[in-house]
This record gives structure tokens, sequence and C-alpha cells, in this order.
């Protein structure tokens, strides 16, 4: 691996990193995405090509363990990338072999990843045993302005021979969901009815459909090769397609052959039928070189909009992040009808769903792409009617959000699922986790405090804010003994505990996290209920029937919630304090890596459900939501002291009982760790920053990259480090940065002001307004306020810095 800012380079060929790598070299424009795999390689064991298109669904019922179970997977589609070759020398008999990297005759294999321009150039060499070479070097691009279009070009260099390379550049259709090897019992097979064809000006194409949501893909190929004076003919097959065609090379005079791709889908707006849309599309696209300008162009605009100046290897790494950050959700986002899925659309772990990681990303792309963040709210808000039905059929009032969600909002998260440790496949109750709800409310909170928009908080934000506090307060029960409201049976971001260990029933009662945060969105709700001009509060109100009567009792239970403590610090959950140590010296001599300490103890025939050990910050997440100012507000309001000792404490305490099996702990610890000022911040900041580069969870990446843990070391950079805040019209600053990270810049878009310019130093913070602003930006540093004229650089001391 080497080292320039702007590039990462896997040097060498290795099998067993393969399909990581594929996962990393993944192009994509927010439309849709594709694996970086090799295209000259058939699909195996070390190659997984994949394409995914945002949003694109399909649902199948498969038996597992004698059960009946319905999974919606987001869809493998066809494969576009499928371009082999090999050589025919003018004095050989007949062909070679077909190449690829697994080919013996392999010299020398490279792949590049240009973060800067968007493109993955994979670089090959060959030699036959007789003295012939022939070098290719495919560049390939997911176009970012184009977003219907992809792009591969080979070059072939032949040296000590001439003659022809052939090559066969396809589209391939009888693809599978087959990426996980965990999922291999269930069914994957989500497409049908494929047809091919040809036209005379040497189009190829192919139309298949989606077997239950009927979601029609197709994809139209142009190819142009240069020198013209070789052969061609199309090969068509039920499921796939194929141009094969021979391009005369000479020492000293590549072969280029040019493959366009156009992918349209019957989901696409202001299309009625996927294939004339392709086959128009792929058409009228400008050549080759005209293409990969336009989309350098792009990005080079994106990246204007995300400057990142982070100094050294973690600089790098954030690169990396903001590039598949915003290959998975980029403006052309801004146009769909799509959620954040976990795993990008890099690969097939979790299916594509969509769970509460949007917390990690939302406040990242808020002050950037706003635009975006508005979409992704709008994914959820189309999809509250399915939440109130949800709500409703557990008997419940307002909005309860699915933990996963799809296409249409449905709970789509499994109900059983397989630990491949023990072979068993044991029931899943994750759904419980319904502080899925307080996320969308707490980004509905912090969009529109960092765009300005209020009309829609007033509108859509508004409903789903209201009806996600509603259900908060039909889930709660008055205990008389207690003298509190209590929320019985869910299941908290540590999903390893769901339930108590000789229950009968899942879930656990006053889950800290899930009752402080629905404490907090009862209180927004309430404010906004305040501050809505009389014009809507009177529909709003009537539209959802929400009385006095009800507004008051969400006051009574915004003060007077339950928040279980132990020994002085906050519980997990009631009764958390009465479970048993487990003994992490002992497990980590004996499995080194306990992580899935789930499965791990599963397989003993244990449960981590009787130890104080968890699987990814729980507690510590309110540390990470809120400041330690709003938290301790937040606490008072409930009646409970949180001081810094508090705090302390608790931090010390899941510190060393958590396990970490999720990338969003190291976030979420390294966030909490700076904000108190610990040494050891550091460790969980590298080890978020190398989640998926050194594939931390041990073969996960392989299967899609964690957008969540990624966008949450950018927002760690730009919130979590600098301080940053967007409330009363002003942005807050209280930087605390890390001695590893003692220097850096951001820039973001606050409410109407772009490109404004923060660059933090341990004594000195400088914000700089460009001359465009419309007017002075307010600033609270520290809590002293003063304002930044359009045109202006600000530089202030920290004197305690
Ligand atoms: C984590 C969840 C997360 C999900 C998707 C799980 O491993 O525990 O918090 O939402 O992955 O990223």
């Amino acid at each position: 691996m080497t080292a320039p800012a702007w590039t990462w380079t896997y040097e060498g060929y290795d099998p067993e990193e393969e399909r990581l790598r594929e996962a990393l070299c993944t192009l994509g424009n927010g439309r849709f995405a594709t694996r970086g795999a090799a295209p000259e390689a058939p699909r195996g064991p070390a190659h997984y090509p994949g394409t995914y298109a945002a949003g694109v669904y399909n649902r199948l019922t498969s038996t597992v363990a004698g059960r009946r179970v319905e999974n919606e997977d987001l869809v493998n589609l066809p494969d576009w990338l499928p371009l082999r070759y090999r050589i025919r020398p003018a004095d050989a008999d007949g062909p070679g072999p077909w190449l690829s990297p697994d080919h013996p005759q392999l010299t020398g294999h490279r792949r590049t990843l240009d973060l800067r321009r968007g493109t993955l150039t994979r670089w090959s060499s060959y030699e036959d045993g007789a003295g012939r070479r022939l070098t290719v070097t495919e560049r390939r691009l997911v176009h970012m302005a184009e977003p219907d279009l992809a792009v591969q070009r080979a070059v072939f260099t032949a040296e000590g021979w001439a003659g022809e390379v052939e090559v066969e550049a396809g589209l391939d259709g009888d693809v599978r969901n087959t990426g996980v090897a965990r999922y291999r019992e269930l069914a994957d097979t989500h497409l049908t009815d494929w047809e091919t064809g040809s036209a005379d000006d040497g189009v190829y194409w192919l139309r298949c459909r989606t077997v239950a949501s009927g979601i029609t893909v197709a994809l139209a190929a142009r190819i142009r090769a240069a020198p013209r004076g070789g052969t061609a003919r199309t090969a068509l097959a039920a499921r796939t397609a194929r141009r094969v065609l021979t391009v005369p090379v000479r020492p000293g005079t590549p072969a280029t052959v040019d493959k366009t791709v156009a992918l349209h889908t019957s989901r696409d707006r202001a299309r009625t039928a996927p294939l004339p849309a392709a086959l128009e599309t792929v058409r009228r696209a400008p050549a080759v070189p005209r293409l990969l300008a336009s989309h350098h162009r792009a990005w080079q605009h994106l990246w204007r909009q995300v400057r990142l100046d982070v100094p050294g290897e973690a600089g790098r790494i954030l690169r990396l992040h903001v590039f598949h950050v915003l290959q998975t959700l980029s403006p052309h986002t801004a146009r769909l009808d799509v959620g954040v899925p976990a795993r990008g659309l890099h690969g097939e772990a979790y299916r594509g769903h969509v769970f509460w990681d949007e917390l990690f990303v939302l406040p990242f792309l808020n002050l950037h792409f706003p635009e975006v963040s508005r979409a992704l709210l709008d994914y959820r808000h189309r999809r509250l009617p399915a939440a109130r039905r949800a709500a409703r059929e557990a008997g419940r009032a307002g909005a309860m959000y699915p933990w996963q969600s799809g296409s249409d909002g449905r709970e789509e998260t499994q109900r059983l699922h397989l630990n491949p440790r023990s072979g068993r496949w044991l029931p899943d109750h994750s759904h419980l986790q319904h502080h899925v709800g307080s996320a969308i409310a707490y980004n509905v909170w912090q969009y529109w405090q960092a765009s300005g928009d209020t009309a829609f908080l007033h509108t859509k934000g508004a409903e789903m804010l209201l009806e996600v506090a509603r259900f908060w307060a039909a889930s709660a029960d008055w205990d008389p003994a207690l003298e509190r409201y209590r929320i019985r049976g869910v299941v908290g971001p540590d999903e390893y505990h769901d339930g108590y260990p000789e229950a009968d029933r899942p879930g656990l009662d006053d889950n800290a996290y899930t009752n402080v945060t629905a404490a907090w969105v009862l209180t927004r709700a309430l404010d906004l209920c305040r501050t809505l001009p009389e014009g809507r509060r009177r529909p709003l109100f009537e539209r959802l029937e929400l009385s006095h009567d009800e507004r008051q009792h969400w006051d009574d239970l915004a003060h007077r919630l339950y928040v279980p403590f132990h020994r002085g610090v906050i519980s997990q959950f009631a009764g958390y304090g009465q479970l048993a140590e487990l003994d992490w010296a002992g497990y980590r001599a004996r499995y080194g890596d306990i992580r899935r300490l789930d499965r791990i103890l599963e397989a003993e025939g244990d449960t981590v459900n009787r130890y104080q050990a968890s699987k990814q910050a729980d507690v510590l997440m309110l540390g990470y939501l809120f400041s330690p100012s709003e938290l301790a507000g937040m606490l008072g309001q409930l009646g409970y002291l949180l001081d810094d000792d508090v705090w302390r404490a608790t931090v010390d305490h899941y510190l060393h009982r958590t396990c970490h099996g999720s990338t969003l702990s190291a976030v979420v610890h390294a966030w909490v760790l700076a904000r108190v000022r610990r040494d050891d911040a550091w460790t969980y900041c590298a080890e978020a920053l190398t989640g998926d580069i050194a594939d931390v969870q041990g073969g996960t990446t392989a299967e899609g990259i964690h957008l969540g843990a990624m966008a949450g070391t950018l927002d760690f950079v730009q919130r979590g480090m600098t301080g940053l805040e967007t409330r009363e019209r002003a942005l807050w600053l209280d930087p605390a940065p890390l001695p590893q990270l003692s220097k850096f810049g951001v820039r973001i878009r606050y409410r109407r002001h772009r490109d404004i310019d923060l660059r933090i130093r341990t004594d000195r913070v400088r914000i700089t307004v460009p001359e465009s602003a419309h007017a002075a930006v307010r600033v609270r540093l520290r809590g002293r306020p003063f304002t930044v004229a359009p045109g202006t650089t600000r530089r202030i001391d920290l004197p305690d810095g």
C-alpha cells in the first residue's frame, strides 16, 4: 500500500483479500454502485461482482429451521462489468487462454482508487512463456454527473508480439444474491423474465425484472474499439448479451476498447420504459474522454463542498470515508425515494436495509448537502403511515418506525438469525429497538437547526416528531411504587441484551438511552407545539387530533420518565446492576477477538443476557447525541443529578464492559472520551478510522462498508472535535482537539451560508466567511458571542486550549 493523499493503491493480487478490496474499491453515484471486481474473472470465491441501485428491493420467502421466513433484499442487479480478453498473436496457431488475475501468466497487478477523480484503475500484466507480454489498464467510473451511466476503458499494450486482442464485453443477467455466506440457506434468486437483444449499430441490451417487486431493469451497452480493422459480432444468450471483437495490436500501438453502459429501472422518474431509456442514454452518451472529463468535474464540485483538511494518514482515511459516503448518498439521492443503507451500496450484508445509522450520517450531510438530508427525511415521512399502522397493530398510538426498513416502511428485521459458530438459527428480537424513532426525531431537529428549513419542520418534520412523541407517551406506564413512568419490553442500542436471563418474554425495562431520548423527543415536540405559527398549529393539531390534555400528559412524562442508576452510575436498563460480571480477561485469553461475544456465549450454551457486557455504546450514546450541558439539563429535568463525576464514573463503567461488536461503538467512544478529554480517545478514534480499511470486524467489510461508522468519523472531526452545535441561529463552538489531531480544517454550509471555513488548533480558532455570503455569521465560541462578516476571517485565541 502506498500513501499519496488522494489515491488508494493495492499492489499485487491476493485472492484472500479480493472481496475486501472489491468492497473498498466500489464506485457509485448515489443512484447505483458497483463493486470493484475484476471484469475478466468469472464469479467465484475470490470474485463477487455486485451492482446495486438505491431502493431496488425484492422480497422472497425461504424455509429455514422448519420455518417459513420472508426477507426483503437490495437486489444484486445484472453485472455490467464483464470484459475478458485473450491474445491472438499473428505468429501463433490460435488464441492464447482467457486471462485473469487467477491465471498463472499474471506477472503483475495493481489497483488504484483515485478519490479526487472518482475512478478505479486496474493494471495487469501477463507473459505467456514465449516472451509475449500483454499489459492491460482498465479504468472505470460510475458517472457522477450522468447518474445512469457507467464507463470502462481497457487499454491493451503488446510487447514482443503483434496480432490481435480478442475481447468479450458482456452484460450478465445470470446473477443472484450470494454475497453473504450466512444467508446461504435463504432464497437468493431475485431476477426473472430475462430478454436480450442488439441493434444494427452494435448496441446490445439486457432486460429483466425483479420477481416480487416487479421492478424492470434494463442495461444497454456500446462498445468502441481503436484502432479499427478487427472483427465484431454480438452473441446473445437467454440471460447474457455479449459483444465479441478483435482489435489489432503491435508493440508501440496500444489498442483501446471503450464500454459505455446505461442502467435504467422502472423506479426512475420521468421515464416510462427502462429499455428505450437505456438505449437512448447509451446512444447519446459522448465519447469516453468527454465522459471522464465531466465525471471529474462533478467530483471536483463535490470535493469543494466537503473540504476536510486533516493532515497525515488520518486525513487520507477520512477522504476515503467522504468518498464512500458520497458514492452512496450523493446529490442525486435528493431526487430518489431512499433511506440510508447501513452497508452502503457496496455489498449485501444487512440486505441493504435502513437502520438507525442515519443518526451518524445526517449530521454530517446537514452541513454540506442539506437537500440530501431532506430527501432522506422525506423517505421516513412517506413511511409515516406504515409506522402509524405498526403502532396501531401493537396497540399503541403514534408512529412506531421499524428497526429495519426497506421499500415500504414495514418492519424488515429478520425473525431468525444464524449463529455461524453454533450453526443454530435463533430468534431475533432486535425489532424491539424502538429507539430508532427517537433517531428520526433527533435528525428532524438537527436538520432544521443546521439548514433553517422551517417550512419542513413545521409540516412533515412536525408530523414525524409529534407522532414519535405520541408513540413514546403510549409506551410509558405509570409505576405507583416508583412514582415514575416506565417504558418496558424494549431493546436498547446494545442488541446483545434482548431480555432478562430467566424471563419468558423478550425485551428489557427502562433502557436509559431509550428513556432519555424519549424525554428529549417529548420536550422538543412540546417546544414545537408552542412555537408553531397559529396558521400551522391549528390544522396540524386537528389533523393529528392532538388535544391539550395529551400535551399536558407529554409534559408530565418528559419530567417523570424513569432512569435507573446503580452504584453511582446510570444503568443501561433496570436490573443491569444485578447481572454477573463477565470474565473479560479469561474470554479474551481463550478467544482473542471477542467482538461477537453473543455468538461465543450462545455456542457455549450461555447468553450475554446474564452479563454486564455490551455489544456497543448504549448509555454512552447519550454523550454522543447531547453536549454535556444538554445531557445534564435533560437528566435534571427528569429529576436526576448528572454532574461531571457521575458522568465520568458512567463512562468508566461501560468502557470496561463493552466488546465493540459494532463499528459504531468506536466512533461513539472516541467522541465521548474526547469530550471528557481522556487520553484514550485516540485509541477509539484510530479503531474507528481503520474499521473498514483494516476490516476490524473480521470479514464483514467484504460484505459492504459500514456507512454509519464512516460518516461518524467525519462528523467526529466536524462536530466532535470542534464542539460545533447549530442552535439559536448561531454556530456554537467548543473545540476539543486531540493531541494526535491538533490542527485541522473543515468547510461547512450553515443555513444559507456556503463555504464557511473553520480552522482549529489547540490554541486558536480561525473562521472565514466567504465574500459571497449574504450576511454575517453569528458565532459563539465557548459561550462568547461575535460575528464574522462576509469576506473576513476572525482569529480567536483559546487561552485554556
Ligand atoms: C449494530 C446496529 C446497526 C446495524 C447496522 C449492528 O451491528 O448493532 O446498531 O444499526 O449494525 O449498521
